[in-house]
């Protein structure tokens, strides 16, 4: 491809116009590098998956295949904005696995943090191996590689390959349309290209999802306890302009319960915790100040509203000393 590099000397896309301009160029690139054969994309419904699929489609149409693994970890509402815009607005073709059971059966009484992560994402490169093979005549495997990526894999920081990892006998040419960008002009370009806002600017979300906010080993209804709580939580952000100001903010549910009362019976259920952070580089984070009558309307929806929880609480440390996830 001709823009391996960024160019030294190349603007910051921050316009409609200047994103326009990179469309244009890219589709062209594309078009040249892809020909008429077929293009595999691990569609995560994240920023960088997004924005590449968007740009392939306009570049190559049906040639392109997405594939959306649904873990079983995403967040409430996150599978069906995929297929929604991707399949139904888009007209993308579009492969849903869901795999919720095969990754929850995997992960049953597993409680170690690393365990968890390495069995997360061995499986998710299995089952997308397993529906690479199922189809014909694939030849370029698309990534959402972006330019702190490569920057940061040639300082050893990190390995770039988003989907890398795949069986030794799966050999595809990399297509990896924005990797010359920034995270701030992946998603300036994603508006260009007609994504909607809520997926363009959302927030950072870790590959291994929900599993690492259902800290020890995960169950069915402590998982749905913290994904009907993060639902809760950006409903009331976004109700209260909190939505895009806050770098990060989530819910975790702790495996310890401890008694509370509701309809004078004794319950003994789990606390919901409440993390909500601000930062640049994820290095380090402050904690957000919550409105008290935005976290009083919090605990209040939460304990009535999600089964199997008696007690909210908010969490106040920075990073250091916590980290953002608890996993
Ligand atoms: P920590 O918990 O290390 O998180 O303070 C820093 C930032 O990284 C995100 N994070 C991940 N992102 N895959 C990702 O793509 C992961 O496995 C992962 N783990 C943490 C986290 O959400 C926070 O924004």
């Amino acid at each position: 491809m001709a823009n391996d590099r960024r160019p030294d000397d190349m603007k910051r896309i921050a316009t409609k116009e200047q994103a326009e301009a990179f469309i244009a160029e890219q589709v062209k690139e594309l078009q040249a590098q892809i020909g008429d054969k077929k293009v595999l994309l691990a569609l995560s419904g994240g920023v960088d998956s997004s924005v590449v699929a968007a740009l392939l489609i306009k570049a190559v149409g049906q040639q392109l295949t997405c594939v959306h693994v649904n873990h079983g970890l995403l967040r409430k509402g996150e599978p069906e904005q995929v297929i929604e815009v991707f399949k139904n607005q888009m007209k993308a073709n579009l492969i849903y696995v869901d795999a919720t059971d095969r990754f929850l059966d995997k992960l049953a009484g597993v409680s170690d943090p690393e365990t968890k992560r390495k069995i997360i994402g061995g499986e998710f490169i299995e089952v997308f191996a397993e529906e690479a093979r199922k189809l014909d005549g694939i030849e370029f495997l698309a990534q959402g590689t972006i330019w702190p990526d490569i920057l940061e894999s040639e300082k050893g920081i990190k390995a770039h390959h988003n989907a890398g990892g795949l069986p030794e006998d799966m050999k595809f040419e990399l297509v990896e349309p924005v990797k010359i960008l920034f995270k701030d002009e992946v998603r300036v370009v994603g508006e260009a290209l007609g994504l909607p806002a809520n997926m363009v600017y959302r927030q950072p979300f870790p590959g291994p999802g929900l599993g690492v906010r259902c800290p020890g080993a995960i169950t069915r209804d402590r998982l749905n306890a913290v994904r009907e709580a993060d639902a809760i939580l950006r409903e009331e952000f976004a109700k209260n302009g909190l939505e895009g100001k806050v770098w990060q903010y989530f819910t975790v549910v702790p495996d310890f319960k401890s008694t509370g009362i509701k309809d004078g019976k004794r319950t003994f259920d789990w606390p919901v915790i409440i993390r909500a952070v601000n930062t640049t580089d994820a290095m380090t984070a402050t904690v957000q100040e919550i409105p008290f009558s935005l976290m009083q309307t919090l605990v209040s929806r939460i304990t009535s509203e999600v089964p199997g929880v008696n007690r909210v609480l908010y969490d106040f440390t920075p990073k250091p000393s916590a980290t953002i996830e608890y996993e």
